[in-house]
């Protein structure tokens, strides 16, 4: 067996798993909820939420990958041989995501080569994304580009690839957000009715509390949409926190560490929330807040490039790079559970495991692409919702599996072999572990009453 990866610095494994906290959800459903849920009010609710429930999540994933130094699909075994399974659905998820996370990058290169080579406005026609994701080929093309470009860098290994390029990829990420997002503030727009709208006026949308009738039940609400967009922006229940925790060396201070992931990630979504809204409120009014996800990347975000004029053009660009670099990092991070995972379990080299990842995810993501043409169904979602290929699939790991996974992790450390397991590993080498009341409260009783909550919803019951 080849010796173990690890990251060189700590520097390096923040920005890796940074890297991987910050995707999609940060940026196209961060902003949305936001504007949904009362803006500042739901600020609020994230931040409370991150700082006692992610970090208790966050913190017992890292610190089992470190202490067992194994991936997901060993390390709860190595921990408990009764919890075995355990390890098989956390390094399903990552298997199930990556194949639905790569054709949405590839739906992120597609726009930014547009954008790149001038024919941005096209994209802002009504029928353009529907059109670009059911014909045929493109979207099999710029998938194919987006998965070898993360299988490349998973290749290249622990330092010399996951580490390496994400030191280069999430400063370049902050510094064309934050120029985006003080961009979005200058912006003031008189629509076709003559009413006139600001991007100072939009950021007030985002930050200032709503309460409009606010009850009990919409705090509810409110409530489980920070825990569910929380728990998918953390990068947790993904089997990806437990391999990049592996990596960590036993030196190293993870309560800082820690620390540090989790304000990166909260800062990148409130800027994705500074970029987007104040732009789309400007442009389209609060109406043009109504859409999330591809919605509000691929068809408003557009639209709302489009009515900028030439500054369109350098800001949608700017725009699509970041979410390609975000894309990207999330992608590698979890491609690097599953391909870790056959490691450690099989013995195989790197080059051997990521090509087994490869080949299974490829004909996976060929398929979610013949989701809409060849294979397009509409099927209703015990979530109220209605998907394709590529929604089953999120639906099956993110709303279904991750909150299992993250259920059942919550029972084997609170309950089973008990919080000390982390508490200890946190506090290897002398550091003190901070919030350490607040983890046993949390492991033990409100982090899986919270779980359950999401669950139900997840399956409609509630
Ligand atoms: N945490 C990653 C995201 O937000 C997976 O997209």
């Amino acid at each position: 067996m080849e010796n173990r990866n690890s990251f060189t610095s700590s520097l390096g494994f923040v920005l890796a798993a940074a890297g991987s906290a910050v995707g999609l959800g940060n940026i196209w459903r961060f902003p949305y909820l936001a504007a949904k849920d009362g803006g500042g009010l739901f600020l609020v609710v994230y931040i409370v939420l991150a700082l006692t429930f992610g970090f208790t999540l966050l913190i017992t994933e890292i610190a089992i990958g470190r202490k067992t130094k194994q991936s997901p699909l060993t390390a709860y075994g190595s921990l408990s041989k009764k919890w075995a399974g355990l390890g098989i659905i956390a390094c399903l998820v990552p298997a199930i995501i990556l194949p639905y996370y790569c054709v949405i990058g590839g739906w992120v290169l597609k726009y930014f080569y547009v954008y790149i080579t001038g024919a941005g406005a096209a994209s802002a026609a009504d029928t353009y994304f529907t059109e670009f994701i059911s014909s045929p080929l493109e979207p099999i093309v710029f998938m194919v580009i987006f998965l070898g470009i993360t299988a490349f860098v998973i290749y290249r290994g622990v330092n010399q690839g996951i580490e390496k390029l994400s030191k280069i990829l999430m400063p370049l990420l902050l510094v064309f957000i934050i120029f985006i997002a003080v961009f979005s503030l200058t912006l003031t727009y008189t629509d076709e009715s003559g009413v006139t709208r600001t991007g100072l006026q939009g950021l007030g949308v985002f930050l200032i509390p709503n309460f409009d009738g606010l009850t009990l039940e919409r705090f509810l609400a409110v409530l489980v949409d920070a825990m569910g967009q929380l728990f998918f922006s953390l990068s947790v229940a993904m089997g990806i926190m437990v391999a990049y925790g592996s990596y960590v060396h036993d030196d190293e201070n993870l309560k800082t560490s820690i620390n540090q992931i989790e304000v990166f990630d909260t800062a990148v979504a409130f800027l994705a929330g500074v970029m987007i809204i104040p732009a789309v409120f400007t442009f389209a009014g609060v109406e043009g807040m109504e859409s999330s996800g591809p919605g509000l990347l691929f068809v408003t975000m557009p639209k709302v490039f489009e009515t900028m004029g030439t500054w369109g053009f350098i800001i949608g660009v700017l725009f699509f790079a970041l979410i390609f670099f975000a894309a990207l990092t999330s992608s590698i991070s979890i491609m690097e559970a599953v391909t870790s995972s056959f490691i450690d379990r099989f013995g195989w080299s790197r080059n051997l495991a990521a090509s087994v990842v490869l080949g299974i995810t490829t004909v996976l993501a060929l398929l979610t692409c013949f989701g809409y043409n060849y294979l397009y169904f509409e099927l209703p979602l015990p979530n109220g919702t209605i998907g394709q290929i590529l929604d089953v699939m999120d639906y099956l790991s993110n709303n279904l599996l991750m909150p299992l996974v993250a259920i059942a992790t919550c029972l084997l450390i609170g309950w089973f072999l008990g919080p000390d397991t982390v508490i200890g590993e946190v506090e290897k080498g002398g550091a003190t572990m901070g919030r350490k009341r607040l983890y046993l409260v949390m492991i033990k009783f409100i982090a899986p009453v919270l779980l359950a909550v999401l669950l139900f919803k997840s399956l409609g019951l509630i």
